[in-house]
Parts: structure tokens; C-alpha cells; sequence
């Protein structure tokens, strides 16, 4: 195709629909990647060598606020092609009519795109613009539908289940020779026809218009959920925390670990209740956003923690990860004590610790150890921990 082909944007709608949500805001005036959601769709357009200008079609009376806007990302980031702004009308249909009355004389065919599908790729543009060719009435994309639809009458009854292979969910750009859908619109203005896309009434008048396979992720943002797609939110980053505690035997506290009594004749020393499991756990935690240690946060100074369950501690460490935007994926945990023989509390202390980090099961691991007689754990003279964690932040 060699002859002119211009692109209409239709950024002149209300978004009510999406009105509460957006605080009143017009959902093509959002912000998107630094620039209003319609600039997308000019990036998108104009990159197609098939594309020689495009019609930007904005309320009238955010016209010359969005043309300012569109001179200034002109500059920064050139899309190649003249652009034009005009003003729109009440219905979409207006809107078109009016951006389609600023198409220069040469133009032979239009492209009519809804800004509200800011995924429109290049390729569907160009592939939309290239098989124009082969048709005499226009091409719109469309992709085969999921659900089976059901045509209902007004009281809520099933009228019809049309057969699910033959229906397609059409979307835009949707592709026409110019002079065919001018015409077609004048006589929408004459018959007080009210469609929702184009390629409606150029059916009503006769034409032949052609479906070509559309891209999934061309998506109209229209309802409240579909404002996640427009979230830009930084991909969380993987990362990781060690700890190590010691407690000596020789004390007075019952022996407990993740949470749970073992009892005993191995007393612990410890400010707190020495659960040396849960101490290096926190310290793993903290250590995943460089919040420094327990001894830091929880001084053996200070007599609020004397005698503190861990449990509690553990729950004010969780409170500061998650402010810190870290939220917890893995544990591995280790305790390294000659005695007593953990085996019979291992599984215990798994689900009790994978339920304080409200983690699933096969996410946290335990293990029991020894030193063989060796150092201060293999001479009773106390126990570690050691815990590794992964998070995402
Ligand atoms: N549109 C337009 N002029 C109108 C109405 C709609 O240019 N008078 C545009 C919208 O800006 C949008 C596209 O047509 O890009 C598709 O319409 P729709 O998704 O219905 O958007 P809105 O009409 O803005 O939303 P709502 O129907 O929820 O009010
Ligand atoms: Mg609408």
C-alpha cells in the first residue's frame, strides 16, 4: 500500500466507568511510562513506516491543555509524523466523525484507535495497515473468546448461546479506506444509527469488513481491576539474611526453641526466654534490609525485655520487615546442640515457626545437628542456631 494512511486517536471520552477510581480524571490523561496514557498509543502508531500522520482527538475542553502537553512530548521524544489535535464529540462516534474532518486531502486510508488501548503494538498496526490491501470494506484484529457468551433478553433469560467458534472479541486500531468510512458516518449522522465501533457501520452499510488475528495484551483499560496494568511497580528483588546466636547452659530459663517448650534438665541463660532459634531468625530477617540486630533493637539493658518471649519479639521484627517492604519467602534454620536430642521436636518446631512467619510448610526448614563432642556445644556448655532466610524486597 503506497497511499496515505493516517491514524485517528480517540482521547475524548469521560472514563466514567472508571471515574471513582481515577478520582474524575479521564482514564487517557492517566500517567503511564512519564507522559499521559494517549502518548502511548502515538508511540505505538507511528512507529509503523505504514503510518504517514495522526489525529489526536481530545475534549474540547482539555483541547488546548493536552495540545501543549503533545508539543512538549513532541520535542523530547519525536514520533516522526505530523500530529493534529482536535476536538471531540459526546458520543465515540462524534468523536471519529470530527477527527476524521481533520484528515489532510491525500489520505486514502484511516487507522481509528482507542487511546484506552495504551498495549497496541507496532506490529499490529503495520499488519493491520498491509491487509487493507486485500479488502474492499476494512480490517479490524480480533482474538477468539474464552467464555461462551450467552445473548439474554431484558428479564435476565437466555434468548441464544451462539456458537463459541465463530465469535471474536474485536478491539482497535481497526483499519478502513477513508472516503468509505466518512460516508458511512454521515449516514450514522442522517439515520440516527448509534454504534460502538466502526466497524459496526460500515456492516450496516453494506461493506465487507475482514477480522485479522489481534494481540491478547491489547486490552481496553475500562474497569476498575484493569488499572493494575497501567501499576509500575519495580520488580522485587531477591535477596538474603544470615543469622547466628549462641545461648550459654548454666541458667535459669526452660529450654525453647522456635516457640516451643523442650523442658528439660538444660537450662538457659538469657535476658529474654533464650529461644536461640527465634534470635537468629530475627537476625536473618533484620539482616535483609540492613536493619542491624537484635542486640540493637531489643538491648539486654532494658527491663521491658527481661524475661520476653521471642514470639513477641519475633512479631515486632516481622511488623519492621514488612514496613521495610520485604516479605519473607524461605527460612532454613539449624540448631547446633550436643544435647538434648532434637529429632523428637524437629517436626514441631518446623509447623510452629512456618506458622509464626505465616509461611506454608514447605517453606520452612529445620534441622538438629551436633558438633561430635567438639567445642562448646559437644562439651554441654551450650547451643547455637544458625538461619538463613529469603525474601523478596
Ligand atoms: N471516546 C472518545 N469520545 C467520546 C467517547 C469515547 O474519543 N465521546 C474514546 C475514549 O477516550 C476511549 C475510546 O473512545 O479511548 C473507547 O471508549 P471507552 O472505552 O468507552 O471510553 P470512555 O467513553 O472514556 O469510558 P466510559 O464509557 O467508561 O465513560
Ligand atoms: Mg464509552
Amino acid at each position: 500500500m503506497n497511499k496515505t494512511c493516517w491514524g485517528v486517536i480517540l482521547a475524548a471520552g469521560q472514563g466514567k466507568r472508571l471515574s471513582t477510581a481515577t478520582g474524575g480524571r479521564e482514564k487517557q490523561f492517566l500517567r503511564y511510562q512519564g507522559a499521559p496514557l494517549w502518548w502511548r498509543s502515538v508511540l505505538a502508531l507511528s512507529a509503523s513506516p505504514r503510518i504517514h500522520g495522526l489525529a489526536l482527538v481530545f475534549p474540547p475542553d482539555k483541547k488546548t491543555e493536552a495540545e501543549a502537553e503533545m508539543r512538549s512530548l513532541k520535542k523530547a521524544n519525536p514520533p516522526g509524523v505530523p500530529l493534529v489535535a482536535v476536538s471531540g464529540g459526546v458520543r465515540r462516534q462524534d468523536s471519529v466523525r470530527l477527527g476524521l474532518a481533520a484528515l489532510p486531502r491525500d489520505c486514502a486510508f484511516v487507522l481509528i484507535h482507542d487511546s484506552a488501548r495504551p498495549f497496541v503494538s507496532t506490529a499490529l498496526v503495520s499488519r493491520l495497515a498491509l491487509a487493507l490491501d486485500d479488502t474492499d470494506g476494512g480490517v479490524i484484529p480480533g482474538v477468539a473468546v474464552s467464555d461462551t457468551i450467552k445473548e439474554v433478553n431484558a428479564s435476565g433469560a437466555v434468548a441464544r448461546t451462539p456458537e463459541r467458534s465463530s465469535l471474536r472479541a474485536v478491539q482497535t486500531p481497526q483499519a478502513f479506506p477513508l472516503e468509505l468510512l466518512r460516508a458511512a458516518h454521515a449516514r450514522a449522522e442522517a439515520e440516527g444509527w448509534e454504534v460502538t465501533d466502526d466497524a459496526s457501520l460500515m456492516e450496516r452499510c453494506g461493506h465487507t469488513v475482514r477480522v485479522i488475528e489481534g494481540d491478547m495484551e491489547n486490552i481496553k483499560i475500562t474497569h476498575p481491576q484493569d488499572l493494575a496494568l497501567l501499576s509500575e511497580a519495580k520488580p522485587a528483588l531477591p535477596c538474603c539474611g544470615y543469622g547466628y546466636d549462641v545461648h550459654a547452659y548454666g541458667g535459669d530459663r526452660p529450654l525453647i526453641l522456635g516457640g516451643v517448650t523442650i523442658g528439660g534438665p538444660f537450662l538457659v541463660r538469657a535476658h529474654s526466654d533464650g529461644d536461640v532459634l527465634l534470635h537468629a531468625l530475627m537476625d536473618a530477617l533484620l539482616g535483609c534490609f540492613g536493619a542491624g540486630d537484635i542486640g540493637r533493637l531489643f538491648p539486654d539493658s532494658d527491663a521491658r525485655f527481661e524475661g520476653i518471649s521471642s514470639v513477641i519479639l519475633l512479631d515486632r521484627v516481622l511488623s519492621l520487615a514488612a514496613e521495610a517492604g520485604v516479605r519473607l519467602v524461605h527460612a532454613d534454620l539449624t540448631v547446633i546442640a550436643q544435647k538434648p536430642r532434637l529429632a523428637p521436636h524437629a517436626e514441631t518446631i518446623r509447623r510452629n515457626v512456618a506458622r509464626l512467619l505465616d509461611l506454608p510448610l514447605d517453606r520452612v526448614s529445620f534441622k538438629a545437628t551436633t558438633e561430635e563432642h567438639l567445642g562448646f556445644t559437644g562439651e554441654l556448655r551450650g547451643l547455637k542456631a544458625v538461619a538463613l532466610v529469603t525474601a523478596l524486597r
